[in-house]
């Protein structure tokens, strides 16, 4: 049975996800600030029983990270897959721009993972026989910039251009490091968007296709779905910027 550990796993996407590799037979320790108190992992604990561990993990505390590593570790004798799911986001105009809104999105959508890994350290480094796949759920928003959504996007692309930074250094310590970049899912963070969001998902649809790939592909570095979204925002990476802003422009309101 693999031991997953997923962070940012009491709600939306991540939740669904647990869901899911729990009905897969894995072992799940589901963390977020208030794993240990969410009714909706306490609905799947009491269906799958010890299968589910829950571990109250707050990545912007960096200081406690070691021991909830340990703990993490303690519940199954190891961890095969760590899913960094935590994420925050506000849309805000330059107007609205406030610095705190800013800081909190970087310690949630960047520095929370990097913290996790420097917790981590220690354990890929202590065996020369280390094995681990990392999955970080990062967002296809991390490709271009766009009118009122730089302040979550901005850590995103800072994540992705860190796990294309040290991906081949991780592949000699037995760490497969793999990224997801996808589009819209209907969730707490997306119901602030006030705009109709194009290949809006479920988060059980979208928990699907992460599974699937959880399952089945542990060599692709990168995730990608759904496919009309990803073609046209990677498309926009790919043009001029005067085209870029031609088109981005005309999101404005
Ligand atoms: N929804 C989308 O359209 C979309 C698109 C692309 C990528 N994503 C990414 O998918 C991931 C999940 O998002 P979602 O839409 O499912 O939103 P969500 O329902 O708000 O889930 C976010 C999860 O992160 C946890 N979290 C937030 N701050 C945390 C912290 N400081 N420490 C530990 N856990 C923390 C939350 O739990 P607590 O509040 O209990 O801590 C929650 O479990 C995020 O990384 C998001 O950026 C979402």
């Amino acid at each position: 049975m693999k031991r997953i550990w997923i962070v940012g796993a009491s709600s939306g996407i991540g939740l669904s996800l647990t869901q899911s590799l729990l009905q897969a037979d894995y072992l799940v320790v589901a963390s977020s600030r208030t794993a240990e108190q969410s009714d909706a992992l306490a609905v799947l604990q009491k269906q799958f029983g010890n299968q589910l561990q829950r571990l109250n993990v707050d990545v912007t505390q960096p200081d406690d990270l070691v021991a909830k590593v340990d703990q993490a570790w303690s519940f199954f004798e190891g961890i095969d897959i760590w899913f960094y799911n935590a994420g925050a986001y506000q849309p805000m105009s330059f107007d609205a721009f406030d610095y705190d809104a800013f800081a909190s999105m970087n310690a949630v959508n960047y520095l929370g993972c990097v913290a996790m890994m420097v917790a981590m350290k220690k354990r890929v480094l202590q065996k020369p026989d280390f094995k681990m796949r990392w999955i970080w759920n990062i967002s296809i928003a991390s490709q271009v910039g766009l009118p009122y959504g730089g302040a979550y996007s901005a850590p995103k692309a800072a994540l992705l251009n860190l796990a294309e930074s040290i991906k081949p250094e991780l592949d000699c310590y037995g760490v497969t490091l793999q990224v997801i970049n996808h589009g819209f899912v209907k969730t707490r963070l997306t119901d602030k968007n006030p705009f109709e969001m194009p290949g809006l998902l479920m988060p059980d649809d979208a928990a699907k296709k992460i599974a699937q790939f959880i399952h089945y592909n542990d060599t692709t570095f990168e995730m990608t779905f759904p496919k009309k979204m990803t073609l046209f925002l990677k498309f926009l990476k790919i043009l001029p910027y005067r085209w870029v802003f031609f088109i981005t422009k005309r999101v404005l309101k």
